[in-house]
């Protein structure tokens, strides 16, 4: 018989690898073994396409080559069913024909925009906003996209840090809820269905603790605030099955977390037994010769691979280093396979082996972006993240009938601000489905109504110019509705800010329209919680509008008439001032308690400043009132075995009909370590009509009162605790107590 040569040998053993209906694992064995050194490298790259949302980018003309040569396991920033099947085409002409991963970050939505992630949080509607995800992940598939760099899960507790918009907010049970429910929107059915997309959860770990706010910087922390502050959503995200985990770029506690085996070895993949793979943030592994622990890339990649950073992105670090790493036996080709196995996986998973074009759909894609229920959830959502912050003399909802109203400020006729930080430049770059406030306030009201414009001022500068002609616009209506804040790319990634404050003289625009002695409602537009005391004070009625997407005119016109009553509860704490930052909720009693009064001497307080917030977590108004009463707790003694169920009713006690967002905090008096002073740990959002009342219903077990002790061990501790059920986590309206027994 004649023998076969060896090319021969390999294509056929090509065919038959890629042939086989085989369990996942044995083709990712079968392919593994046809794979070079470098081949299986080139997996663990990721570069960027040609469009870059941050940075900086590495310009390189070779990209095509390196796909062809099997160098690139994924691109990101590659959009559109036409760009990505062209990449594909390309990949699908390398040796072994492993199909390219398309990553992007669909953060808040792709075509339809949704809120912001801060400001969907405000809703504390789960469902709602696994529907956004849903939605996003239905467009995002149909543009080519298999990967999110979603959901961002930080914690953050220091509107300084311009990346808070990205996230849920302070609080990491209502943050675990949502990184629960966002997991399961983006992923859907599985990885296998083409209108899923794969989450990755971002960014591991502790990223949200910058030192001062300042984006990047380091975190120092305790384990046990990690554990019990940081780490909860990423554990919740993973529970929910996220496929992949993205590192990121501060240091921990001294150790940058792209080489962080603590975080990736011991408890990603260790502790919580995580079988996806882990990216790097962009030019994470590169940048860790910048925090001084390596002194150059070989070293960088030799940290990031060893601690569990499975793919590169555009660092290049893995692209040069790695096979010499390999060959000076200083990476096993054992932590390789381990690494691609994880890669390939997903990519098997997501069913790209046997079709890798299946995401590429003009077709679909078409229909998808088009599809008019998805402005309907938006729009709704929109409505949901509002927060109505104060409303004297129910100066909200505004009447259909009003005769004559002036609309002023600088985002009045914006369409792209509203889209807020993440937005995704569609090819084409069509903006014109974006519903300005504007275009929302005329859908909303009718035809004798007169709609009046000034722009009045910029959203930063010092020009007063506009201020006469606003003014005079003003005195011709009944009622002035102000648009003012920041814009969209003033909170977001490397947006850090040292001065909160609404920018330029837009607060005293205000104050020239107040004078006018009409009634002013001022939006704030805003990524963070901004500090705007002169408002809060002066305005009779504030919304705070966020950056709340493609739907943005619409939603808010839904609200100042009352067609949607506002239900939205901040999912962060608002400081009075910058002084007061970092703030949160549930913070330590301490040794000497803080008091507002006016002897606070040698207690914990500020002796220029109210300790307490402007606007505190869980917080915010509805054009009806709500009523608490009748607090039953099943029994007050329960063993680790047992649950108390908490019941109380809740009555619509106002004029409209609306939504509660009913909240759970518990506090434990004693404890082997300190416990906060209150911690929010269920809630129920109920909508009632006028005088309808119902009976909201918590069930507390022992996951509810456990804790990290000292040694780091989850669990609960016998003794006694408050439970307190209210409308914000200062406005308390029942509590009782009940003791755990052992
Ligand atoms: C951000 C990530 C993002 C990545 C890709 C980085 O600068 O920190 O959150 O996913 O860029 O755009």
């Amino acid at each position: 018989m004649r023998k076969l040569s060896p090319l021969l040998y390999v294509c056929i053993s090509i065919v038959v690898a890629l042939a086989q209906p085989k369990p996942i694992e044995q083709r990712i064995d079968s392919l593994l073994k046809l794979m070079t050194i470098e081949e299986k490298i080139g997996q663990m790259n990721q570069y960027n396409d040609d469009w870059t949302a941050t940075g900086p980018a590495t310009v390189d003309n070779d990209k095509a080559n390196q796909i062809r040569n099997g160098q690139v396991g994924s691109l990101l920033n590659c959009i559109g069913t036409e760009r990505t099947r062209s990449w594909q085409k390309i990949a699908m002409q390398s040796r072994l024909k492993i199909p390219l991963l398309f990553g992007q970050d669909v953060v808040h939505g792709y075509k339809t925009t949704f809120p912001i992630p801060l400001a969907e949080a405000c809703s504390w509607d789960l469902d709602a906003m696994q529907n956004a995800a849903r939605i996003a992940a239905t467009e995002a598939s149909a543009g080519g996209i298999h990967w999110t760099f979603a959901p961002m899960v930080d914690i953050a507790r220091d509107p300084r840090w311009g990346r808070v918009m990205e996230g849920a907010g302070e609080d990491p049970y209502l943050g675990s809820r949502i990184a629960y429910a966002r997991v399961k929107g983006f992923q859907g059915n599985g990885l296998g269905e083409v209108n899923s997309v794969m989450a990755c959860v971002k960014h591991f770990a502790a990223y949200g603790a910058a030192v001062g706010g300042r984006d990047y910087n380091s975190v120092d922390m305790s384990d046990r605030q990690l554990f019990e502050v940081y780490l909860p959503p990423f554990k919740a995200a993973l529970d929910a099955g996220a496929g992949t985990f993205m590192n990121s770029f501060n240091d921990l506690n001294g150790v940058p977390a792209t080489g962080n085996s603590f975080l990736q070895r011991d408890i990603l993949k260790g502790k919580w037994g995580f079988k996806g793979f882990v990216v790097s943030d962009w030019g994470s592994i590169g940048e860790m010769i910048n925090h001084g622990n390596v002194k150059n890339g070989y070293e960088a990649a030799l940290s990031a691979v060893t601690a569990g950073s499975d793919m590169d992105m555009e660092s290049r670090c893995y692209k040069n280093n790695l096979v010499q790493l390999v060959k000076d036996k200083k990476v096993s080709t054992a932590l390789i396979d381990d690494a691609v196995r994880r890669i390939l996986q997903k990519k098997f998973e997501m069913g790209l082996f046997d079709d890798p074009f299946r995401f590429c759909n003009a077709e679909r894609e078409q229909k998808e972006l088009n599809d008019p229920d998805h402005a309907k959830s938006a729009r709704e959502i929109a409505a949901k993240s509002i927060v109505l912050l104060k409303n004297e003399n129910h100066l909200l909802p505004l009447s259909k009938e009003t005769k004559t109203i002036a609309f002023i400020g600088p985002l009045v006729k914006a369409y792209k601000q509203n889209k807020g930080f993440w937005d995704i430049e569609l090819p084409g770059g069509d903006s014109s489905f974006i519903v300005s406030q504007w275009n929302g306030l005329k859908n909303k009201v009718g035809k004798k109504t007169i709609l009046l414009y000034a722009k009045g001022c910029d959203i930063e500068g010092t020009n007063k110019e506009g201020f006469a002609e606003a003014v005079r616009t003003a005195q011709q209506a009944d009622v002035v509705i102000l648009s003012i804040g920041e814009r969209r790319d003033m909170s977001g990634e490397a947006k850090s800010r040292s001065d909160i404050s609404i920018p330029g003289v837009q607060e005293e625009l205000l104050k020239e329209l107040l004078a006018t002695g009409k009634p002013v409602v001022v939006l704030i537009n805003a990524g963070r919680p901004l500090v705007f005391p002169y408002t809060a004070d002066h305005a009779p009625a504030i919304l705070y509008t966020w950056w709340l997407g493609s739907e943005a005119g619409n939603a808010i016109a839904d609200v100042l008439f009352g067609d949607y009553n506002p239900s939205g509860k901040l999912a962060m704490t608002f400081p009075r001032s910058v002084g007061q930052i970092p703030i949160y909720y549930s913070h330590f009693n301490t040794g000497r308690p803080a008091t507002d009064d006016a002897n606070h001497n040698y207690n914990s307080s500020y002796t220029d400043l109210s300790i307490y917030p402007k606007y505190e977590f869980g917080y915010g108004l509805s054009y009806t009132t709500f009523s608490y009463s009748n607090l039953q707790l099943t029994k007050k003694q329960m063993t680790a075995n047992e649950q108390i169920t908490v019941s109380l009713t809740v009555a619509n006690t106002g004029k409209y009909p609306g939504e509660e967002i009913i909240q759970l905090y518990l506090r434990d008096k004693v404890g082997s370590i300190v416990r906060p002073v209150k911690e929010l740990k269920d809630f129920k959002k109920v909508a009632l009509a006028v005088n309808e009342s119902t009976i909201v219903q918590f069930t507390i077990d022992k996951e509810k009162l456990s804790f990290f002790n000292q040694q780091l061990q989850w669990g609960a501790e016998a003794g006694e605790f408050d439970v307190m059920v209210g409308a914000s986590s200062r406005n308390i309206k029942l509590q009782d107590t009940f003791s755990l027994v052992p």
